[in-house]
């Protein structure tokens, strides 16, 4: 079983942007715990971060195909990257939003997302914790329904 994980703009910079909001960990420390829970699950993770929104497209178009399920934190193309929401529902993949911080405590334009509708669910407020859990619960329904 193979889950995508992918990260939108600015997400690379995770451990030195606003860390009291998106905690301390770096992107690559992110990935390796949900590697390692991957491991644990026994199934297989590709993680992906790009700042530009046709890469994350052409990404998920490539490998949409081998995959089962899409964890993905869009980053700010949350509130507008229809371009974006376009391709996940094109998938036809169940499609997890995670966010690291409450996107609905924040600032007004940050508690409306456009991929929202599209998405089985949506972990919003507990940091690198939320792929965690996401994964867990992508993988336990799609085990579940196999
Ligand atoms: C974010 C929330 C977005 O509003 C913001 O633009 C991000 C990160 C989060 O993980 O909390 O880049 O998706």
């Amino acid at each position: 079983m193979k889950i995508l994980v992918i990260n939108g703009p600015n997400l690379n910079m995770l451990g030195k942007r606003e860390e009291s909001i998106y905690g301390e960990k770096t992107l690559g420390e992110i990935d390796a715990l949900l590697k390692k829970e991957a491991q644990a699950l026994n199934v297989e993770v590709v993680t992906f971060q790009s700042n530009h929104e046709g890469a994350l497209i052409d990404f998920i178009q490539k490998q949409a195909d081998s995959a089962h399920g899409i964890i993905i934190n869009p980053g700010a193309l949350t509130h507008y990257g229809l371009s974006l929401l376009d391709a996940l529902s094109d998938t036809k993949l169940p499609v997890i939003e995670v966010h690291l911080s409450d996107i609905y405590h924040r600032e007004e334009w940050r508690a409306m997302s456009v991929i929202a509708p599209i998405a089985e669910g949506q972990i919003s407020g507990w940091g690198w914790r939320g792929y965690i859990t996401a994964l867990q619960v992508l993988v336990g329904k799609l085990k579940e329904e196999a």
